[in-house]
Parts: C-alpha cells; sequence; structure tokens
C-alpha cells in the first residue's frame, strides 16, 4: 500500500479553562482515532495542537483572577496537556502559542502576506476607556448584539446569533474591565485582503463533497451568498505576536489569524526537537500530504474559510484535506455552560472511570452529524449493557474457556462448519469496514463495527457452546480467539488501555505493529496469559447521586 504524509490537527485549546466531555467527544477522540489509525496503517503520521494563549479572553480572565496573562497560561498548560495524557490522546505534541517559534513563524508568514499585497493599512473607529486608558479590542468590550439584539455579547461574535461585527458596532458598548461607557477613537490598523479571495477558496471547497455536510453547505453558501469581507487583522494590545507590518508598532495579530499559524509552528517545533528542522515542511508543503483538522462548529468559519484563505494567499502551504467539523454534546437535555457549571470536566471524569470506559462513551455520542446529549443514565446504561455485556464479557469468556477447557493453549481447530467459517471469515474481514470509516471520517461508525464483531462473537458462543466440550469444542474456541485478537487491532485506535490488556491477556505483543495484524491467525499450541476482567460495572447509585449533585440548588 501507498505510504502517506498523514497530519492530524486538534483545535487548539484556550489555556484559560479546562477542557470538558463535549470537547473530548467532538474533536480530541475522533482526532486521536485517526491518528492512531494512521500511524498503525504505516503512514508517516504527524498529530499536533497546544494551547491557544494569545486570547484577549485569556488576558481578561488572569485580570479578573489577579494575575499576569503569562502566570494563567503556566497554570493550565501542564493541566491540559496531563488531561490529554491520562485520555491517550496521542499527540507528537502538545505545544504553546506562546512559544518563540510560534511568534516567528507568524512573523515570516505575515511579511509574506504584506510583501504579496494581500495587507493593507486603513483607518477604523475603535472603542477606547477613557478611565482605563486603553483601547478595548474584542472581549474588552460587552454591549447590544447589533443583528439580533442579544444582550450582553463581546465585541466580536454574538453567541446568540453567531454574526460577526466589529467591536464599535456593539449597541450600548461598556468597558469590560470597568464599565464605563467608551468612546470612538480613530487609529490605523491592518486589514486581511479577504475580499480577493472569495473565488479561490470556492475553488478550494467546491470539491470537497467529502466532508461533512453540514459544513460544506455552511461554507460554500457563506462563500457565494456573502463572500468576504476584508478583515482587521491587527489590535492596539501588547499580548500575543506582534504585527509585522511597517507602521504596526505597538500592535498585535488578532488571535484569530495567529493561533491557526500554531498547527504549523507546532510541527515545526517538533521537528526542531526530533533534530530534523525541516521536517515541517515535507508535510506542509508536499501537496500530497493528507491534513486533517478536527474542531466543533463554533470554529467553523475560521477554518474552512479563513485558515485556507491565508494559506492559498501566502502561497507555499498544503491545503487540509478535511476539515472534520463536529456538532455539540449537550448535558442532560441542556446546552453545556461552563458559566453556570453546567459541564462535565474531563479531570473529573478522570478521578472515577477509566481513560477508556470514558473514550468508550464519548464515541458513542460523538456529535459527528448532529448535537448528542450526555446523560448520567445512558452513561451507565451504555457501558453497562455494551462496552461491558456486549465487549468485555465476551472477551473474559472466551478466554476463560480456552484456559478451563484447553490449559490455557490454543486449540488446533477440526473440521470447520459453516458457522465457524462465517465467524472466521467475519472476523478476518473486520478491519476493512473500520478502515473505510475511519477515512472518511465516520469515526463512530467505524467503532459501531468494532462492536459488531463482538457481537457476532456472542453469538457464536451461545449458539456453539464451547463449554459443554462437545466434539468441535476445540473448533469453536480455536475461533473465537482469533475474533478476540482481531477486536484487540481493531479497537486499538479507540479503546488503546483495553487493547493492551487484551493483547497481554493474549501473549502477543502489547500494541499491534500494523494494522492488517488484525488477520493474522494465532496458532494453534500459542499459549494465552491469564485472563482478567476488564471493566466495573456503573452502578444505579452512584448514577443518581451525579444527578443529585448535578441538579443540586
Ligand atoms: N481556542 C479555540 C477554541 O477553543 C480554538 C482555536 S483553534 C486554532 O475555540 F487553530 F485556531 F487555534
Ligand atoms: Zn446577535
Amino acid at each position: 500500500m501507498e505510504r502517506l504524509k498523514v497530519l492530524v490537527t486538534a483545535a487548539l485549546p484556550y489555556s484559560y479553562a479546562p477542557r470538558h466531555f463535549g470537547h473530548l467527544a467532538g474533536v480530541y477522540l475522533p482526532a486521536d482515532v485517526m491518528a492512531r489509525y494512521m500511524r498503525l496503517r504505516g503512514h508517516e503520521t504527524v498529530f499536533v495542537s497546544g494551547t491557544d494563549e494569545n486570547a484577549t479572553s485569556i488576558v481578561l480572565e488572569a485580570m479578573r483572577r489577579g494575575m499576569g496573562p503569562k502566570e494563567l497560561c503556566d497554570t493550565y498548560y501542564p493541566l491540559q496537556r496531563s488531561v490529554f495524557d491520562q485520555l491517550g490522546i496521542s499527540f507528537d505534541i502538545f505545544s504553546r502559542t506562546s512559544s518563540p517559534i510560534h511568534y516567528k513563524v507568524c512573523e515570516e508568514f505575515y511579511r509574506r502576506l504584506w510583501e504579496k499585497g494581500f495587507v493593507y493599512p486603513k483607518k477604523v473607529l475603535q472603542l477606547y476607556c477613557p478611565k482605563d486608558e486603553k483601547s478595548l479590542p474584542d472581549r474588552f468590550v460587552i454591549g447590544t448584539c447589533p443583528k439580533c439584539g442579544a444582550l450582553d455579547q463581546y465585541g466580536e461574535v454574538c453567541e446568540a446569533c453567531g454574526s460577526f461585527y466589529e467591536a464599535y458596532e456593539l449597541k450600548e458598548p461598556r468597558c469590560s474591565l470597568c464599565g464605563s461607557k467608551p468612546v470612538l477613537k480613530e487609529s490605523v490598523h491592518f486589514f486581511l485582503k479577504l475580499s480577493a479571495l472569495t473565488e479561490r477558496v470556492l475553488d478550494y471547497v467546491r470539491p470537497k463533497v467529502y466532508w461533512r455536510k453540514a459544513a460544506y453547505n455552511k461554507t460554500v453558501s457563506w462563500l457565494e451568498e456573502e463572500g468576504l469581507r476584508d478583515k482587521d487583522i491587527t489590535r492596539e494590545y501588547d499580548w500575543g505576536p506582534p504585527a509585522p507590518f511597517p507602521g504596526s508598532e505597538g500592535q498585535v495579530l488578532y488571535n484569530w489569524v495567529e493561533n491557526l499559524l500554531g498547527y504549523i509552528s507546532a510541527t515545526k517545533e517538533l521537528s526542531i526537537n526530533l533534530g530534523n528542522p525541516r521536517m515541517y515542511l515535507e508535510y506542509w508543503t508536499d501537496p500530497n500530504t493528507k491534513i486533517y483538522c478536527f474542531l466543533g462548529k463554533d470554529n467553523l468559519f475560521f477554518h474552512t474559510i479563513l485558515f485556507p484563505a491565508i494559506l492559498i494567499a501566502h502561497g507555499d502551504y498544503t491545503l487540509p484535506h478535511n476539515v472534520v467539523v463536529s456538532e455539540f454534546v449537550g448535558l442532560m437535555g441542556r446546552k453545556i455552560s461552563t458559566s453556570k457549571g453546567w459541564v462535565v470536566w474531563l479531570h473529573d471524569l478522570l478521578k472515577q472511570y477509566d481513560p477508556d470506559v470514558i473514550r468508550f462513551y464519548a464515541i458513542m455520542i460523538a456529535p459527528e452529524t448532529k448535537d448528542t446529549d450526555f446523560d448520567w443514565e445512558d452513561f451507565r446504561e451504555k457501558v453497562n449493557n455494551v462496552l461491558i455485556a456486549t465487549y468485555g464479557n465476551f472477551i473474559n469468556r472466551v478466554m476463560s474457556l480456552v484456559v478451563s477447557r484447553c490449559g490455557g493453549v490454543v486449540p488446533k481447530p477440526g473440521k470447520m462448519d459453516s458457522q465457524a467459517d462465517r465467524t472466521l471469515s467475519y472476523a478476518l474481514s473486520c478491519g476493512e469496514r473500520v478502515a473505510e470509516s475511519v477515512e472518511n471520517s465516520e469515526i463512530r461508525a467505524g467503532f459501531l463495527h468494532v462492536l459488531n464483531l463482538a457481537q457476532e462473537g456472542n453469538r457464536y458462543l451461545s449458539e456453539a457452546r464451547p463449554w459443554e466440550g462437545e466434539s468441535d469444542y476445540k473448533t469453536v474456541l480455536y475461533v473465537l480467539i482469533q475474533v478476540v485478537h482481531a477486536l484487540s487491532v481493531i479497537s486499538y485506535p479507540y479503546l488503546p488501555f483495553t487493547s493492551a490488556r487484551v493483547r497481554r491477556m493474549l501473549n502477543v505483543d502489547e500494541r499491534p505493529a500494523r494494522w492488517d495484524e488484525y488477520r493474522a491467525q494465532i496458532p494453534p499450541g500459542h499459549n494465552i496469559g491469564k485472563p482478567e476482567i476488564l471493566f466495573r460495572k456503573i452502578g444505579e447509585e452512584e448514577i443518581k447521586e451525579k444527578i443529585r449533585w448535578m441538579t443540586k440548588t
């Protein structure tokens, strides 16, 4: 098979708040499955992310807590990283957009855009707080949405109706630091000539019919119906990569035009760490590299339009092959709200549940094509009835039978009847079905194929009843061990910790070396290890307690 270069990116988390279950199910887990799958397939794969540290929201949150933004970022970085580590999110690098490498990448990138005439200076009106003696970019100003009238919106985008506007267009604006009424001030900012790029972005997007429908349609209709407006990309501000244009002293790059380049900077940092500083160019400038960007729908515009637009303007870089946009996960029928505490934090889940149990539920309710809902009862139900009853118990029963009936040695099969044949060939072809789904970014569908194999195995087990010791029990157990082995390979991208445990029980290498191994049969005579219970059942009381705790007033 052809060896590809694959680059997987996962949206850079802001470093002012931890990530919650919705982020995992929508972005990080699907991205991790893709990266693990691609590596196993033998493709040269790099999986990057990092913290997004230059947003105005970070400065504001730091002020609220009486610390500097740097201190806040330094506090959150290790927390984010450790949560991802514990969940087995297999980043090759988890970087930070405060790194000197990122600043340098931004500087060079935007110099080039300036040289190519894609950036120009223009007089703008700015909100300025006379009391704080500060200009008020983005989140520094709060007011009423000029489009829909929603109260308390920031000067960038309305969370109620999703429209973008300039901060000074807000009605009834007030300074988010001190609440006073800002005045208008004129200054010179730098603009990105997006209007000149509409057609070229459309040419890029139109053939991407394999993207998820909602993202594709939204992007195309945005471009066709509204076209792109030039965008103010500098801010009078002292936090973030400086704007590198003649006359832009004292200004920084707008957060959403620098954070996206964090994917490139992270890859560059990885190259340097690996002692091969030009490696990132092999990924980012080879037109054959397949770039997959994973993100939530609130970041759609930036990834399906703005990112391709600046890459096209620059000219050297490869554009994303797939921009995998997820919908949202709600919580017990309501929208997640971190400010109201209506949220399930990943670090809390990890205190009580195995990472693979969390990964399992995240895949089961991955919001790929519609919003889904985290529900504690449903969590318990799916863990107990699907993960444990269908998958875990099956593996455990097969292993225990091989120990009790065959002394822990894989038996030699006798004559295969049609049922044995059918089950074996199902196992030895299951990897194709999973692969096809994952390659189409249908990560959840891929996992349902994994579960189907466990289900087939279960059915065969209960029909063939090898525990009764009838003459063909050895054939049955031989086939079932192959099913368990195939499961250990195809589960690896989804449930890596469990895959490793199952493989230890099977007494084979802890990590499969290649995807195709699901087709390799464990030979008769092979000694297996000691079976152990894979998962703990979730009790009714435990879940009631959760719900009580969440709904306490
Ligand atoms: N920090 C953003 C968020 O959490 C995502 C930024 S992705 C980037 O919504 F690539 F643009 F950085
Ligand atoms: Zn609005």
